[in-house]
């Protein structure tokens, strides 16, 4: 057996956590790899919705084991947060999910980091989700991050913190002007974490192996998306770490040739929050009908989404990067509320077109999409249950964009609900997909 992942390929909010919730219905495992609790997923289960930010999705499916890789960034008080919360609502949370002993951990001081750099950033600022991912991340490369494992020893986290603060402190009070941190609080407090923690904390990575050395199927549960990548994404408008495939190898533990189907989930439109580029940004009445439609709000921040049509040029770079070698299309059904459908097909730059998808930050923010129109449908098709059953104009779009981008499409969501998405989506699918 081996490993699927499934990632995004745009700006993130594409719908990840329900594609993993349907694969993770015949996987024993579903991991994370990167990020933090900045990311957003929702899963609906019959009347019940569950918003998760940093425990996996597959979390919803019981028998599933869970893991938080090395590569993930924790913030102990979100995940005593999210175990408590997901208990409440009869789900063994604590039973399910082991956390890497190696992931490191967001304090108090990168939440507060995150907030004045943004605020002293002014018009240039980020657009972060203010979790402190970004300053946790510079922690941890600047080799002065704690770690999960280090509230299991008093003696080396108290070091880690005199260490981290003594700088940390300097920057509150000179530059921004704050009060510093005091070591024993924080101490005391992530402590406070021993109880809890003690169960989950592994060795993620040689459990991963270990089950897929036994036949077990693993699921890699991507948060954030390529376009966000620290290495390939729109920077600096990015966060701090590999949510593209690379990032699976260092971030979970496993090697690379364990990996085997790569699915890349895309939007039937594009949406970003934050900052940065997004040259088929709309500022229309489209805009509002798509964000209305699709309630384009974010999970973590509940900010309105920008919104923006189909862009195939980043969507084909990303596809490529990652080497995906399934498609799943999700909100379909939003785009029955607009007359016409565009999909960017190229760009222009300063007149002339360009190849591909630009490298350079300039070319992108002058960048004018080449649009390809599309009839619309005009038709609630939330009711599909195969390619068959969408109206003409529908499928065109979807076997458009399967024939552009050169990868079939394995999935097509066309509701909310778990049941309102066409094809077969199990992993036994793919496989035939993948064989045919
Ligand atoms: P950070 O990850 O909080 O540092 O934010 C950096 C950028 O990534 C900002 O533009 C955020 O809005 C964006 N971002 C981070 N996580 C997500 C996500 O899960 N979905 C969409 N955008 C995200």
């Amino acid at each position: 057996m081996s490993v699927t992942v499934v990632l995004g390929l745009a700006w993130g909010d594409e719908g990840k956590g329900r594609v993993c919730d349907a694969l993770a219905n015949d996987a024993r495992y579903v991991a994370r790899y990167s990020g933090g609790n900045n990311a957003g997923h929702t899963v609906r289960v019959g009347d019940e919705e569950f918003k998760l930010h940093l425990i996996p999705s597959g979390m919803v499916r019981e028998g599933v084991i869970c893991t938080i890789g090395n590569g993930v960034v924790v913030d102990p008080e979100v995940l005593a947060r999210e175990v408590r919360e997901l208990e409440e609502r009869g789900l063994d949370a604590r039973n399910r999910l082991k956390v890497d002993g190696r992931a490191h951990l967001i304090l108090p001081y990168h939440i507060r980091l995150d907030s004045s750099r943004e605020k002293a950033l002014g018009d240039s600022s980020i657009g972060t989700t203010k979790c402190g991912i970004g300053p946790a991340y510079e922690d941890k490369v600047a080799r002065v991050g704690v770690r999960v494992q280090d509230i299991f020893n008093e003696k080396i986290l108290r070091a880690k913190l005199e260490g981290a603060l003594r700088e940390k402190n300097s920057i509150f009070t000179n530059v921004y002007h704050e009060e510093p941190f005091e070591v024993d609080g924080l101490a005391e407090r992530l402590l406070s974490f021993k109880e809890l923690l003690g169960p989950m904390v592994t060795d993620t990575g040689a459990m991963l192996r270990e089950a897929l050395d036994r036949g077990e199927r693993v699921l890699m549960e991507g948060a954030q998306a390529t376009l966000l990548d620290n290495d390939f994404g729109t920077y600096p408008f990015v966060t701090s770490s590999n949510p593209s495939v690379g990032g699976v190898c260092v971030g979970a533990g496993v090697p690379p040739n364990r990996l085997e189907n790569v699915v890349g989930v895309t939007k039937a439109y594009t949406t970003r929050v934050g900052d940065g580029a997004f040259p088929t940004e709309l500022h229309d009445g489209v805009a509002e009908t798509i964000r209305d439609a699709g309630n384009e709000y974010g999970t973590t921040t509940g900010r309105a989404r920008r919104v923006g049509w189909l862009d195939l040029p980043a969507i084909k770079y990303t596809a490529s990067l990652n080497g995906v070698t399934h498609l799943a299309v999700t909100l379909l059904d939003v785009l029955s509320a607009v007359e016409e459908v565009k999909v960017c097909v190229g760009y222009e730059v300063r007149g002339a077109p360009v190849e591909g998808y630009p490298m350079y930050q300039d070319a992108l923010e002058d960048a004018k999409p080449i649009y390809e129109m599309f009839a619309g449908w005009g038709e609630d098709i939330t009711g599909s249950k195969t390619r068959e059953d969408l109206p003409g104009a529908a499928r065109e779009f979807v076997e458009f964009l399967e024939k552009e981008i050169g990868v079939p499409v394995c999935m097509v969501s066309v509701g909310p609900e778990r049941d309102q998405a066409i094809f077969e989506w199990t992993h036994s699918a793919i496989e035939e997909f993948s064989e045919a």
